[in-house]
């Protein structure tokens, strides 16, 4: 990278980073070089990172990893470096948040990332950088979903305070609500003007997700037996979809092949779109029992589909493929939203630890155990900047 700014004086030549280095191995720390920032990139000093699920899929599963592999989809911290030609949106100092996932440059695990800035939003003015970084994977991933998934529009901006998308009334099922991802789609449906989501959820958060901030229109919980005939009778008697089919979107925030997608065969009909959370998870990860993926949603559950299920696996990774996403998203609309309030940050369970291994390993074994219920596992990165923490 020839145009590359010099790393000025105090930024280290190499950092700390945690890396899985092996299947269901301990994490461990490495030191990559420190990446000054080339045009339109930026190097971020990183104070908290969030971390979710997938982290176990890479850590257990192995899954799209080679070893060794540096870890992390999310960051928060303090702008250090900005590259040339930088646009005039970020100056040194500025606190930034984001989603970063595509080399290990830019993963959140470590105390110096240097990315793309249209990867970046600026931290509002309401939030702290703890509380911001449990919200860009999952917002990122919702917009994504509801997008190119399901196929139906979030215009930016909304149009008008009146303004209603024209399917308002046809029911989304939310599979998995009080997850993460779960919790921003519910969200940003509402924020839309999608008034007929239906969440799967257990009964302790159903009070939550009904409440204005989530606008659910109806809640049922998984661990019923019958929630499936349950959900049928409801979408029967409230009838308000008219294209055929009793639910015409689904979103599985869960991809369990058993705790999710096989309910769902159930309620999916001919026309039903059906947006999966990748990967489907045939076995989870646990302490004594490496886990099962599958990356092809069509492979799961073969001939347990009724004719015409319009099977979708969800990849945020692929999200930079829309333009005005790319533009968009984190540096404009996640700020924006989260600034508005109309987007509330995941509750934080805040994972403690001596060091930065020690946290991210902590935080790996609560995955493990499926610890996080409705929250966000957060953790200090670097411990040198004691500033808004
Ligand atoms: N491919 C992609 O683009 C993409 C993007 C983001 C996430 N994901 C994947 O999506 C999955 C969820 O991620 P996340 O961060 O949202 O997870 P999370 O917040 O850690 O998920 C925990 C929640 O899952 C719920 N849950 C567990 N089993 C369930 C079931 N059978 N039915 C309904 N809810 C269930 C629990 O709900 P209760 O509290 O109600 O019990 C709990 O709150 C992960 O496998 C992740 O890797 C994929």
């Amino acid at each position: 990278m020839s145009s590359a700014t010099l790393l000025p004086a105090g930024i280290p030549a190499t950092h700390p980073a945690v890396a899985t280095v092996a299947v269901r191995a301990p994490l461990e720390i490495a030191f990559p070089p420190t990446e000054a920032p080339g045009p339109g990139e930026v190097l971020v000093h990183v104070l908290w990172t969030a971390s979710s699920p997938l982290d176990l899929h890479q850590a257990d599963g192995g899954l799209l990893v080679k070893h060794p592999f540096a870890m992390g989809t999310s960051f928060a911290g303090r702008v250090a470096v900005l590259g040339p030609d930088s646009s005039q949106r970020l100056k040194v100092g500025d606190e930034v948040f984001g989603f970063t996932f595509r080399s290990p440059r830019e993963k959140g695990f470590q105390t110096y990332i240097t990315t793309d800035q249209y990867m970046t939003s600026r931290l509002p003015k309401n939030l702290t950088l703890q509380e911001a970084v449990a919200v860009p994977t999952n917002l990122v991933t919702a917009f994504h979903t509801i997008t190119a998934d399901l196929e139906l529009p979030l215009p930016w901006p909304v149009p008008s305070s009146s303004w209603q998308p024209e399917l308002s009334q046809t029911p989304i099922l939310v599979w998995g609500a009080a997850s993460s991802v779960g919790l921003y789609t519910l969200q940003v449906l509402r924020h839309w003007g999608y008034r007929s989501v239906i969440a799967v959820a257990s009964s302790k958060h159903h009070e939550m997700l009904k409440g204005v901030e989530y606008g659910a229109a109806a809640c049922f919980d998984y661990s019923h037996p019958q929630v499936a005939s349950q959900i049928i009778e409801h979408v029967t008697t409230t009838k308000t979809s008219d294209n055929g089919c009793l639910i015409p979107f689904m979103i599985d925030c869960i991809g369990s092949r058993e705790g999710s997608l096989r309910p769902l065969t159930k309620l999916a009909e001919k026309g039903t779109k059906v947006a999966v959370m990748l990967p489907v998870i045939n076995i989870h990860a646990s302490h004594d029992r490496e886990p099962e993926y599958e990356m092809d949603v069509s492979r799961v559950l073969m001939g347990e589909w009724k004719e015409g299920v319009q099977l979708r696996g969800t990849r945020t990774h692929f999200y930079l493929r829309n333009e005005f996403f790319k533009d968009h998203l984190q540096p404009e609309i996640v700020p924006a939203l989260l600034e508005q309030g109309v987007i509330k940050p995941n509750k934080a369970r805040v994972v403690e630890g001596k060091t930065l291994l020690e946290r991210a390993q902590n935080a790996l074994d609560l995955l493990r155990i499926g610890a996080p219920s409705g929250e966000k596992l957060v953790w200090r990165v670097a411990e040198d900047d004691d500033e808004r923490i």
